[in-house]
């Protein structure tokens, strides 16, 4: 990191301001070309700038180690001169209307800072992490705990928030695939779009509607390896099929910023690549946004051995199409000089500063630069609606593995050992990307669940282990309370801090000390329901895979012990999904199920052909897909119907299956459309979802679902990397899961 204070003091050569447009009229088109044509460029790298808030120390310091954030009076004074357009990561109503006080009426050209945040999955009340959100396979869900999030950041000022994090994640390995909405490309563009629309409500310039940014541009969730920050040597195809959708999705829905993303694309660093930033995102895809370094992205071109130095690392930035720099300085250090020396032209830093005046006049900060901050505006942390959100996001989003000979739900009355690292206490319920949440405000398990028992005293907790540590004597305890009791509820799985940024994993199964845990417990032989948290897909051992139950919890929020009782005792049926699929083996990643089909499938689900696409130990199946979830009705499909098995070029094609519950409860089934394209001028994937439907069935009810596909439904980024259809025979199922369903096929016709 640079070791000088961020933002130098000296004054600007300050031209007189007399006469410059101030509040709305500053907003108007003309008053930003006439405060781009008063301002030095000291002041225009100002507006290129972002900081961590001062005044929260602690919270910059504790999602970003690295951060230097200045004293709050030396940020102040930096907004006084012109030097800062906005800081991020405090959640100080007060800190910021002071803040905004200087710029508005103490900077000389009265320019509104920019309050931003990263308001992931909630700002007090904390919803689902975004990969278990994601289970649920419900935008319009996505789009509401948005909505509350932003509700809730905006009352302390925020206007401007670092999410929703939009990359396709296929690798189990990296850490960030919590964030994010996991495998699919359908999904993850679902989600993106819903989310957006979340934050930003019904008008940008709305007292609770807060800009969203996309991030992180492009391929993050490729790093190779797994491994966070490293680069992605995708293809321009992959690129355009699998990982840019989600972001063309979420611009489509109106978002006018994003982030560049750490790694390197191809060999060229995303912060320093004008071929994304400038020909596809704004070429391309007509974006009029701008376009924010991811922290110090910038400053990082120096390591990724791009820049010579700072001065270097800056101009490559903003050759490359970064608008904003965050965290490093390095446009306030660094651009007058660049723009004197003729290194950079005074027109590409003034359209930059275009971009970020047109969004601050569009979040209304012109206008009434404090509408975020009325004091009437009061915090809506935690209030009842939006627990009750939380909570219903929080049981959509639990995906039920197995309940062998029906287990679950649970009898009220049963004498039940809660055991595991995470059984009791208010740790690890929020997850990993949690600036503002207090982890107090959480129901634990142990609470959740006693309050839904009939007798709370027939709950015995015991922890057995630590998340990564042996505790002494806890197996013992945890033995005696599993031969105490009628049935053993295990809560394992990963650490909150196991999973996010930097957290890469060689191993995706249970730490050693759990995994012991499991099976002494399991030796015991009660029937047991074993809980998985985690922000990422996991291998389960033996022990682990041999409860009668298993249930995905990830990361739930506020609500998560209230949650779980209510799908444990069976007040609601799980009905979540597998937003990612779940490999047998960490070394068969990245794994995800629209996979290439390769030249030598294996023939049979039989293990052991030779020369296949397999592996010594293993064919490359999942250990539970993409997809999969069950409820507590017992679901069946037949009887794929794919009309006349013709699909005319322009026309579509109805395909529809028979899904009855056979269960004695109700079901509740996410029904879902994949397709393979038999032969095309470029390989395609084993299957792809084109769409998903959720029916609830009584017992021993049928409904017929149909589905209508049209061309747009089976194109793909063909030869020349544009998107084409081709005629030919298709492959198509309705299906509880990526590998399962009832199958048919049709043909698209010639044009
Ligand atoms: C993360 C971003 C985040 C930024 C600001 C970085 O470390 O990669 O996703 O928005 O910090 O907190």
């Amino acid at each position: 990191m640079p070791n000088a204070a961020p933002i130098r003091s000296e004054a600007p050569q300050a031209r007189s301001a007399p006469d410059l447009p101030r509040g709305a009229q500053a907003g108007t088109p003309e008053g930003i070309e006439a405060l781009i044509a008063a301002m030095t460029l000291e002041e225009k790298a100002g507006q290129l700038t972002i900081m961590p808030a001062a005044l929260a120390p602690s919270l910059a310091n504790a999602a970003n180690p690295e951060a230097i954030s200045g004293t709050p009076s030396q940020q102040e004074q930096a907004v006084r001169e012109g030097r800062l357009g906005g800081v991020f990561n405090g959640d100080s109503a007060d800190w910021h209307r002071r803040m905004q006080h200087v710029a508005v009426h103490e900077s000389r050209l009265g320019i509104p800072l920019l309050f931003a945040a990263d308001v992931i999955h909630g700002f007090r009340t904390i919803f689902p992490v975004p990969l278990a959100e994601a289970a649920a396979f419900d935008p319009e869900l996505a789009r509401r705990t948005a909505r509350a999030a932003a509700e809730e950041a905006t009352a302390v000022g925020l206007a401007w928030n670092f999410a929703p994090m939009v990359d396709v994640s296929r690798d189990a390995r990296w850490g960030r695939g919590v964030e994010g909405a996991g495998e699919d490309v359908l999904l993850g563009s679902l989600l993106a779009a819903a989310r957006v629309e979340g934050f930003q409500g019904a008008r940008l310039d709305d007292a609770d509607a807060m800009l969203a940014t996309p991030k992180h541009l492009a391929a993050y969730g490729a790093a190779a390896g797994g491994l966070d920050y490293a680069g992605a040597d995708v293809s321009e195809r992959t690129l355009r099929e699998v990982y840019f959708p989600p972001f063309q999705s979420a611009f489509g829905a109106g978002a006018l910023s994003t982030m560049a993303a750490f790694n390197d694309v191809a060999g060229v660093p995303c912060h320093a690549n004008s071929w994304l930033m400038k020909d596809v995102l704004r070429g391309e895809w007509d974006f009029e946004g701008f376009v924010v370094s991811d922290y110090t992205g910038d400053f990082e071109l120096i390591a990724h051995g791009l820049a010579e130095d700072e001065r270097d690392a800056a101009r490559l930035a903003f050759a490359g199409g970064v608008d904003m720099s965050m965290s490093s300085a390095l446009y306030a250090r660094f651009l007058p000089d660049l723009v004197r020396a003729g290194e950079v032209d005074e027109a590409e830093v003034d359209a930059s500063v275009r971009r970020v005046l047109k969004l601050k006049a569009a979040l209304g900060l012109f206008e009434d630069p404090f509408n975020r901050l009325a004091p009437a505006r009061t915090e809506k942390g935690h209030a009842p609606t939006h627990r009750e959100l939380a909570r219903e996001a929080a049981r959509k989003s639990l995906v039920l593995l197995k309940n062998e000979g029906g287990l679950l739900p649970l009898a009220r009355s049963a004498k039940i050992a809660l055991i595991g690292p995470f059984a009791a206490g208010h740790d690890h319920l929020n997850g990993p990307w949690v600036l503002f949440g207090d982890p107090r405000q959480a129901t634990s398990v142990e609470d959740g669940l006693r309050a839904a028992m009939a007798d709370p005293q027939a709950l015995t907790v015991a922890a057995g282990c630590a998340a990564e540590a042996e505790i002494a004597g806890g197996i013992d305890e945890a033995v005696s309370a599993a031969r105490a009791a009628d049935v053993v509820v295990l809560v394992v799985g990963e650490g909150e801090r196991m999973s996010g940024e930097a957290q890469s994993r060689l191993d995706i199964g249970l730490p050693e000390p759990q995994r012991a845990l499991v099976e002494a417990v399991r030796a015991v032989g009660k029937p047991t329901v074993l809980i998985l948290k985690c922000g990422r897909a996991m291998t389960l051992d033996p022990a682990s895979e041999a409860s009668k139950a298993l249930l995905v919890a990830w990361f739930l929020g506020v609500e998560t012990g209230g949650a779980l009782a209510d799908v444990l005792f069976g007040d609601h049926a799980p009905s979540g999904r597998l937003p990612v699929s779940f490999p047998r083996h960490v070394a068969q990643s990245p794994f995800h199920y629209d996979r290439k089909i390769t030249g030598r499938p294996p023939l049979s689900l039989q293990h052991g052909e030779e020369f296949k696409a397999r592996y010594r130990e293993s064919l490359n199946l999942s250990a539970w897909p993409f997809g999969h979830g069950l409820t507590y009705g017992d679901v069946a499909y037949a009887d794929l119907d794919a009309g006349a098995g013709r699909m005319a070029w322009d026309g579509s094609l109805e395909v529809a299956a028979t899904i009855t519950n056979r269960g004695a409860r109700e079901a509740e089934e996410l029904v879902q459309l994949y397709i393979h394209d038999r032969a095309a001028s470029v390989t395609r994937p084993i299957r792809q979802l084109k769409g998903f439907k959720r029916v609830t069935l009584a017992p021993g009810a049928s409904e017929r679902v149909a589905f209508t596909l049209t061309r747009a439904d089976l194109t793909f980024v063909g030869p020349d990397l544009t998107w084409i259809a081709e005629p030919g025979r298709f492959t198509v199922w309705i299906a509880p899961s990526a590998e399962t369903g009832v199958e048919g096929e049709f043909e698209l016709l010639k044009p």
